[in-house]
């Protein structure tokens, strides 16, 4: 067990105590503030709970428990740091739900990928493990994830995510101010494609690193809002629209089944 704030310590970048959170053990993590609160209602009857800096926190009902919905912003610095103050207010699973390119052809836009692992292109993860330790989602969390797509019939695929620092060329963008992608990073989507990887973003590694140095559990699930197969752009508002709806669906029925199962 790791450092517990007292109930009333508002911690220093997510602005919130443990008892605003009233023994909420699941966080649903977006990266985006303007995304917390239709999640949050998405969810079941919810209030605001903090709004500092990047992270929006917002508190909902799952089964009568409480679950904390909080965004974390853009990237693995502001995840740790999330991450490291809810754990000291009690949070023990941290569900990201996110927005994703699809580095493979079957990975369709709208559709919804759960990663099971992904790939340390990050910077944070080497500040809490070595290169050599693995980015793994928990087993529990990330089986409710994909049972509660089955049971939606929501098209999912589960796999292997490539989380990048940036956005342009950890991604192999070439639509960036200069349009120079280095050396070392040209190629690369091709060689992460070959390998079987299904998709980028920006949290996931980080997030399961930390997680698992915690001791506690992470899983990501995430909406295709881009196919780097046909194009480097992100779709229309209408796709993350669609990506959006379908996550918040599956991550409330996990949810559900996790805290009736008594997890
Ligand atoms: N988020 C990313 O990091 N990359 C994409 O292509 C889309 C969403």
């Amino acid at each position: 067990m790791g450092k517990i704030a007292a109930p009333d310590e508002v911690l220093y970048h997510i602005g919130i105590s443990a008892q605003m959170i009233k023994g909420a053990k699941y966080a649903l993590l977006p990266g985006d503030p303007g995304r917390v609160e239709a999640l949050a209602k998405a969810l079941g009857p919810a209030e605001p709970v903090g709004c500092h800096r990047e992270y929006t926190s917002w508190l909902s009902q799952v089964e009568g428990e409480a679950v904390l919905v909080c965004s974390t912003g853009m990237g693995g610095p502001s995840v740790a740091i999330g991450m490291e103050e809810l754990a000291c207010i009690g949070i023990e699973n941290f569900i990201r739900v996110g927005t994703t390119g699809s580095i493979q052809e079957k990975v369709a836009l709208g559709d919804i990928v759960i990663n099971k692992a992904a790939v340390r292109l990050d910077g944070t993860s080497q500040h809490y493990a070595p290169t050599a330790f693995p980015a793994v989602a928990s087993l529990e969390l990330t089986y409710a994830l994909q049972q509660a797509a089955k049971d939606l019939e929501v098209p999912y695929h589960t796999g292997i995510s490539v989380s990048s620092d940036t956005f342009w060329p950890g991604q192999e963008r070439y639509d960036s101010f200069t349009g120079y992608v280095r050396k070392a990073l040209q190629g690369s989507l091709k060689e992460w494609q070959a390998l079987g990887a299904l998709n980028y973003e920006m949290e996931t590694a980080t997030l399961f690193v930390v997680a698992q140095s915690f001791g506690l559990k992470a899983a990501s699930i995430c909406g295709v809002v881009a196919k780097r197969t046909d194009s480097e752009q992100v779709a229309p508002a209408d796709t993350y629209r669609l990506a959006s709806e379908r996550f918040q669906l599956v991550a409330k029925r996990a949810l559900q089944d996790l805290i009736k199962a008594g997890k």
